[in-house]
């Protein structure tokens, strides 16, 4: 199956990105992460991106369109993946239809995963990661069970994103409703839309996406 998640920065694209790839053995192709492992490269790319991620706005569409394309033709793809954070604009939703199609794939669902502006800051500002495992935290939402240590590796490191302060969420966040929003009617025509409610606690929204995905 092949799914893609749409919703704001802080939706929790990837918190249930990262669940469903255990429960269905789906990829998560998360633009971000890529984009955040090419900035730390010092890569061609990255170089490109740097500023304009840091800015809270989108970087061009033939760059992410690029790693993409590229992307799925690794064969860990071939059961099915999770585009998280891709497509943003109609232009890269167009050009994944001729990707698939060219590789003889489809898109299967996509899920919005709708959440309220006014939560957002909040999940944004609050989060952190395992710098060992890249497993996901949060301030007060989703804390680690010990303190201080990742659930998962054990890890004590943890990193917060260059652009998870206040001012730039408010960036992405506009840049979300006027260049990302316009993908739902483009969706919705398509017959491939459906719509969960992000504000339920993070277990509330994975139970949902498993039940809509089972079906
Ligand atoms: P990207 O990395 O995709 O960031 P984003 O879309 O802004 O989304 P986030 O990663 O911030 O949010 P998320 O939905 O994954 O939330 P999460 O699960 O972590 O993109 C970053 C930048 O890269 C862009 O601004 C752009 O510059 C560039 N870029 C990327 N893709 C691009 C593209 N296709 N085209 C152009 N540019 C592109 O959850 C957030 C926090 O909330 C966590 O701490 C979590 O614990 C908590 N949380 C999650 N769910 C819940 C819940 N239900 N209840 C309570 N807390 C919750
Ligand atoms: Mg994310």
């Amino acid at each position: 199956m092949n799914l893609i998640l749409l919703g704001p920065p802080g939706g929790g694209k990837g918190t249930q990105a990262k669940r469903l790839m255990d429960k269905f053995g789906m990829v998560q192709l998360s633009t971000g992460d890529m984009l955040r492992a090419a900035v730390a490269s010092g890569s061609e790319v990255g170089l490109k991106a740097k500023a304009v991620m840091e800015a809270g706005q989108l970087v061009t569409d033939e760059i992410v369109i690029g790693i993409i394309d590229q992307r799925l033709d690794n064969p860990d793809t071939k059961n099915g993946v999770i585009f998280d954070g891709f497509p943003r604009t109609v232009a890269q939703a167009q050009a994944l239809d001729k990707i698939l199609d060219a590789k003889g794939r489809k898109l299967d669902r996509v899920v919005e995963v709708r959440v309220p502006d006014q939560l957002l800051i909040d999940r944004v500002t609050g989060r952190y990661t395992c710098a060992k495992c890249g497993a996901g935290y949060h301030d007060t939402n989703q804390k680690p069970k010990k303190d201080g240590v990742c659930d998962s590796c054990g890890g004590t490191e943890f990193l917060r994103r260059a652009d998870d302060n206040a001012e730039t969420v408010t960036k992405r966040l506009s840049a979300y409703h006027e260049q990302t929003a316009p993908l739902l009617p483009y969706y919705e025509g398509k017959g491939l839309l459906k719509v969960i409610d992000g504000a339920q606690d993070i277990a509330k929204v994975t139970e949902e996406l498993i039940a809509l995905l089972g079906k």
